[in-house]
């Protein structure tokens, strides 16, 4: 809200003060006004002057600008006052001039450098907002994670004793069982589905009760979280303590190359307490002690 307020006005100073910088210094009204006093005191020192040169003497004599010595200059060109020079005429190939001899002249310097430097202001705060609203590049959580091929991810779940950790995803990786997709069918919803089809599932390490990081328990191949006890099937279904629902889980889908796909940025709420499609129990001594459905 506040950046819809201030870009605006900011472009519009910026336009200003270039309008300003590229504006010609020399015009008539360039020179301001001067007072009374400073009008009279240059009237009769002009008269002063005239009297001896027999010029006019007026104090707009005096405050003429550059602009009306072009423009009477230019009246005499164009007037019956040209020279006419008799004889031949020779005319010599055009030069271009020096630029040394030319030279820059302060006005011209300052111009071209308000120019420039507001070039600069106006490029540095283009970049700035294009940076800020650009969206960013993300990477690890919160970004789409390639955990690998489906027959490998679970090779390694094997090799893992049922559960595959991925640190760069904060999740556990463990297999769905086939036998029991029909129930997981009225249950989730297709982002979850995605994966829990082709036999694994993602599932967000954070506890949902307060937020603990939930370890694997190999002996009961659950989730057992150390901080209040709250117990989860390898699936993530809650079999115990107080945690209002199963573990989180993430939004999974598989691309034409058979990789799983975790976007770790859609976080799906894990399912309500009494969900248990696979109905696995505890497979040998709990970790906390046993469940208190
Ligand atoms: S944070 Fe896990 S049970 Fe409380």
């Amino acid at each position: 809200m506040i950046l819809a307020i201030v870009i605006p006005l900011l472009v519009l100073f910026a336009m200003a003060m270039l309008f300003a910088a590229l504006r010609r210094r020399d015009s008539r009204f360039a020179t301001g006004k001067l007072s009374r006093e400073t009008k009279a005191r240059d009237k009769s020192a002009a008269v002063a002057t005239a009297d001896a040169a027999d010029a006019p003497a007026t104090s707009e004599a005096l405050v003429a600008t550059s602009a009306d010595v072009e423009q009477e200059a230019a009246i005499v060109w164009r007037g019956s006052d040209v020279e006419v020079v008799e004889g031949e005429v020779v005319v010599t190939d055009w030069q271009p001039p020096d630029p040394d001899a030319i030279g820059v002249s302060r006005r011209q310097f300052l111009n071209r450098s308000i120019v420039g430097f507001m070039g600069l202001g106006l490029t540095g705060f283009g970049a700035a907002v294009l940076g800020f609203l650009w969206p960013p590049f993300v990477t690890g959580f919160g970004a789409v994670i390639n955990a690998g091929n489906i027959d490998d991810i679970k090779k390694q779940i094997q090799d893992n004793n049922g559960f595959l950790k991925v640190s760069e995803g904060r999740m556990w990786i463990t297999e769905y069982p086939a036998s029991s997709i029909d129930k997981a069918r009225e249950v989730y919803t297709s982002d979850e589905l995605a994966g829990m089809e082709q036999g694994v599932i993602a599932l967000f390490w954070k506890c949902p009760h307060l937020g603990c990081t939930v370890p694997e328990c190999v002996s009961s191949q659950w989730f057992e979280c150390p901080c209040h006890g709250s117990q989860y099937n390898r699936v993530g279904e809650k079999r115990g303590g107080p945690a209002p629902r199963g573990m989180d889980r993430f939004k999974m889908s598989i691309n034409s190359n058979g990789e799983l796909l975790v976007d770790t940025g859609t976080i799906i709420p894990g399912p309500p307490v009494g969900t248990n499609t696979t109905g696995q129990e505890a497979e040998g001594p709990n970790c906390l002690g046993q469940a208190s459905h």
